[in-house]
């Protein structure tokens, strides 16, 4: 196991100057595969879509490719169930616009504390058009939702329930099928931001049964962009603000302008990427599919991250003057992502994500756009927390030299 992931680890170029990159939450570090596959459109196709020669025709199948992957890595029941954006604000934000068209006074929306604003702010845009906005709240002891709180904020008269499937900040790991449940228990819509989920567990858009959800193939190991998943009858439903003269039909409605081909190459190498991982081997055409080995890619990745978060959270907890935001509980892994969030007694966040820095190990601070959530622990206005995160190119040495560091900046 170790050895197929030092093995992955030699296919990202940015790591083998022997920095720990730490910032996966904010953004993974690409392998060879990906930075090929964007080179080779630039060479090989780069031109506009639905063109009658053979450039243009390379960008039609890069984007039916790109669809397929990601209907692949979700389990979507057809390619035309995904759309490609520039990012999940974006996209999300272009969403509720058209939400937005089918809603009015006497409608509810329920979103979280807990999660990254580009799940929260876009739908309080719905209260423009005299939408209540209802608030699941969270416990500040270990940062999971107050679940309990469904039963008073959904009501007869909600129409969509937004929810994280993982927190950016702190890692906790929601319980999806309870909320996706509540939503449709009174015929409203499920959306799901899955960004900071994608990276650590295998999605089944089918099983969750939820009706929209979002995801950014850069958390991924992908290229800047962002992921659209809606069941075809939802999508078929809502109207986008669209140019006249593009397409009618979906997914490429929802799609405004000029789609980053460059990147859907990108998307199609990353997914291609996940698949040899699970099949322990590169890429191949497997006749048996790549959802099979993409679903053994993100078990790998999930025992392979446990392991090394389990370290690293003991090596915190050991720390003097160190407060961890989120579940500390070692036997509660599995409710998480493994992300740390921290402060160390008598350093501001930025001084120590410096200091951090300083010796190639990089980190984020501040709020992550978590922003409600921020402010709900009284952080907002103290600079935030220290973010630490593991992807799946790590090991045991990036993070006893992340403890090491932190020991001495400690003193
Ligand atoms: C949980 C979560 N949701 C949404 C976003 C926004 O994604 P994007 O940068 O693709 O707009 C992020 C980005 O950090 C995130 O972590």
């Amino acid at each position: 196991m170790d050895e197929l992931f030092a093995r992955a680890r030699r296919r990202f170029p940015a790591l083998q100057s022997g920095t720990v990159f730490l910032d996966g939450p904010g953004g993974t570090q690409v392998p060879q595969e990906v930075i090929d596959a964007v080179a080779a459109y630039y060479r090989e196709a780069n031109a506009n879509e639905h063109g009658l020669f053979a450039f243009s025709r390379r960008s039609d199948a890069i984007i039916a490719a790109g669809r397929e992957a990601m209907a692949d890595l979700l389990n979507a029941r057809s390619r035309d169930e995904i759309v490609f954006g520039a990012n999940m604000t974006t996209l999300t934000l272009h969403l509720s616009r058209a939400l937005a068209r089918e809603l009015g006074p006497g409608d509810e929306v329920v979103v979280t504390r807990l999660d990254h604003d580009a799940n929260i702010a876009p739908w309080l845009h719905l209260q423009e058009r005299g939408v209540t906005v209802r608030w699941l709240e969270f416990d500040p002891a270990d940062c999971t939702l107050r679940l309990e709180g469904l039963r008073e904020a959904v009501t007869e008269r909600t129409r969509l329930v937004a929810v994280g499937g993982a927190s950016n900040a702190f890692g906790t790991v929601n319980d999806l099928p309870a909320v996706i449940a509540a939503a449709h228990r009174v015929g409203a819509l499920a959306f799901v931001d899955a960004v900071h989920y994608a990276p650590h567990r295998a999605i089944d858009v089918q099983d969750l049964d939820c009706d929209l959800l979002a995801c950014s193939p850069y958390k991924f190991y992908g290229p800047h962009s962002g992921v659209l998943y809606g069941k075809r009858e939802v999508l078929e439903r809502l109207a986008p603000y669209k140019v006249r003269p593009s397409p009618g039909h979906v997914p490429d409605r929802f799609e405004t302008g000029t789609k980053n081909y460059e990147n859907i190459a990108g998307v199609v190498a990353a997914v291609d990427f996940l698949a040899g991982l699970g099949a322990g081997e590169g890429f191949r055409d497997y006749p048996e599919g790549r959802r099979r080995w993409l679903k053994q890619a993100l078990a790998a990745i999930r025992d392979h991250e446990t392991r090394l978060f389990s370290l690293m959270l003991d090596g915190l907890l050991k720390i003097k003057g160190l407060r961890l935001y989120g579940i500390a509980d070692p036997a509660r892994l599995n409710e998480r992502t493994p992300t740390a969030c921290f402060n160390l007694e008598g350093h501001s966040p930025a001084e120590v994500a410096d200091r951090l820095g300083a010796e190639g190990i990089q980190v984020w601070d501040g709020d992550y756009y978590a922003w409600e959530a921020m402010r709900f622990l009284g952080l907002g206005e103290r600079g935030g927390a220290v973010r630490a995160g593991l992807s799946l190119y790590n090991d045991r040495e990036d993070v006893e030299r992340f403890l090491d560091a932190l020991v001495r900046i400690a003193g």
